[in-house]
């Protein structure tokens, strides 16, 4: 049985009731439309895989609504349905982009053929969408609250210089997306970007990952091995978890920086290399360097460009925004219908705290639309888990969610720093964020702190 979603716009009473009638017999979801203001009515409610119309309709005509859906830039395939006298302008509307057309009298077989392909082409469009978004990683960074807006403002900023950049941000905020995003929009873009997880290789490995091997110099060096280095020459080298990297390492990659060369594992020559350096951390890296686990040194020399990604639950406008973009991100993907959020989802969205942020975001859009069945998505649909900063009763309801969220934090900040004595490194651990978050919240939420002896 086929499915999908059809429309038909044709003036005719019979045409649309014999073409409903073989189209649901197929198994398709059908509805129809007696002229051009009403269909347009419709689409704006609705998406549909195939739209069937006629040239021929009272006031707007199938050609002005053909045009009208372009510059909408719908993505439904059209096929024209076409009388004698104006097969040329069908002919002329598939050059523009429709489909197909059929002619009257209509044989119902072609109908459902022509039907078919369409509906075939429309999946193709889409999976290859998909597939290209992948490979090119070219996924739009999403959010118009001002601390994205400034956010993106510093990465056009700071993309074209060859400044190395630092970006910091706690798990799921988007690091990577943002070094991607810096890389896409240098003049590096047609280099390759480059990627190294310091925190998942071993550290016996790392050196030879990053600066490659000669034959033999340690067991296993069974061939020539080319380092990321190399491989990122002439683009960008994105060192992930950079505070997870040992310090022997740092101090070798300090060298690589500031001479430029790399020198592989048990080779003797060294080699030039011409990369763009840009690393992340959710590490606190100046309390790092304090604990003496990261080299003051190269922490300057990373950052000559500082990057910070607020954590999602900073930025509530953010959010509807971010899951409504992954809603249609995996309808496509798993080709289901288009599911709409009712008020009881979005205040639940809008409350949850995100501990994963973005990354958590999106698994939970990507779980709804591969497990819920129907097109509207209720509070229970989400499955959100119960978090700490969740768990607080509310009794009233009058205020607006920001208000809210701050007296919320307020009290519950309080109370994590008066079980720490006032300690702040102790309060941020606990709370899950940097301290230099902590601080810019107490003064936010202008909470005065009784400095307990002996603290940091
Ligand atoms: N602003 C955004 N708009 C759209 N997608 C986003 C945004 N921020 C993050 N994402 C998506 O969320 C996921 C996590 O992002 P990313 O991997 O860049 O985060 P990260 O900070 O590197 O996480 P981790 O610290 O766990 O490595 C990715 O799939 C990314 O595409
Ligand atoms: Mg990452």
């Amino acid at each position: 049985m086929t499915s999908g979603k059809i429309l038909i716009v044709d003036d005719e009473e019979n045409i649309l009731i014999s073409l409903q009638g073989i189209l649901e017999d197929e198994g398709y979801k059908v509805k129809t439309a007696g002229d051009a203001e009403t269909a347009l009515k419709i689409l704006d409610r609705e998406e549909f895989d195939v739209v069937i119309l006629d040239i021929w309709l009272p006031n707007m005509d199938g050609l002005q609504l053909f045009e009208t859906m372009k510059n909408q830039k719908r993505e439904e395939e059209v096929i024209f349905i076409s009388g004698h006298g104006t097969i040329e302008q069908a002919v002329r509307a598939t050059k523009k982009g429709a489909f197909d057309f059929l002619e009257k009298p209509l044989s119902l077989e072609k109908v459902v053929v022509t039907v078919s392909n369409a509906k075939k082409q429309k999946e193709l469009i889409e999976k290859e969408k998909i597939l290209s978004q992948e490979l090119r990683g070219d996924v739009e960074i999403i959010g118009n609250s001002p601390l994205m807006m400034k956010l993106k403002e510093q990465i056009t900023l700071s993309a074209p210089s060859e400044g190395r950049v630092l970006i910091f941000g706690e798990n799921g905020t988007g690091k990577e997306l943002v070094a991607k995003k810096i890389h896409q929009l240098s003049k590096r873009a047609n280099a390759p970007f480059i990627e190294v997880n310091c925190a998942a290789i071993p550290s016996e490995l790392i050196e030879s990952e990053l600066f490659g091997h000669r034959k033999g110099s340690f067991t296993g060096a069974i061939e020539n091995k080319k380092g990321k280095f190399l491989l990122a020459n002439g683009g960008t080298l994105f060192l992930d978890e950079v505070g997870d990297m040992s310090l022997i390492t740092q101090a070798k990659v300090l060298r690589a920086l500031e001479e430029q060369t790399i020198e592989p594992v048990g080779g003797s020559e060294s080699i030039k290399i011409d990369v763009r350096v840009i690393a992340a951390t959710n590490k606190d890296l100046l309390s790092e360097i304090k604990k003496g686990n990261f080299r003051e040194d190269l922490y300057y020399r990373l950052k000559v460009i500082e990057i910070s990604i607020p954590p999602l639950r900073e930025r509530g406008e953010d959010i509807i925004l971010l899951f409504d973009y992954y809603l249609d991100y995996f309808a496509g993907k798993y080709r289901k219908g288009k599911k709409v959020l009712d008020k009881s989802a979005k205040d639940a969205l809008l409350n949850y705290s995100y501990p994963g942020n973005v990354r958590e975001l999106k698994n939970i859009a990507e779980r709804v639309i591969i497990m819920h069945q129907g097109d509207v998505i209720s509070k229970e649909d989400l499955l959100l888990q119960p978090t700490e900063a969740n768990a607080g009763e509310f009794d009233n309801f009058t205020r607006t969610l920001k208000e809210a969220r701050e007296e919320f934090e307020r009290k519950y900040i309080l109370n994590v720093l008066k079980k720490n004595s006032g300690r702040i490194s102790k309060t941020a651990d606990e709370l899950g964020i940097e301290r230099r978050h902590l601080y810019r919240k107490l003064s936010s939420l202008k909470i005065k702190r009784r400095v307990p002896d002996g603290d940091d």
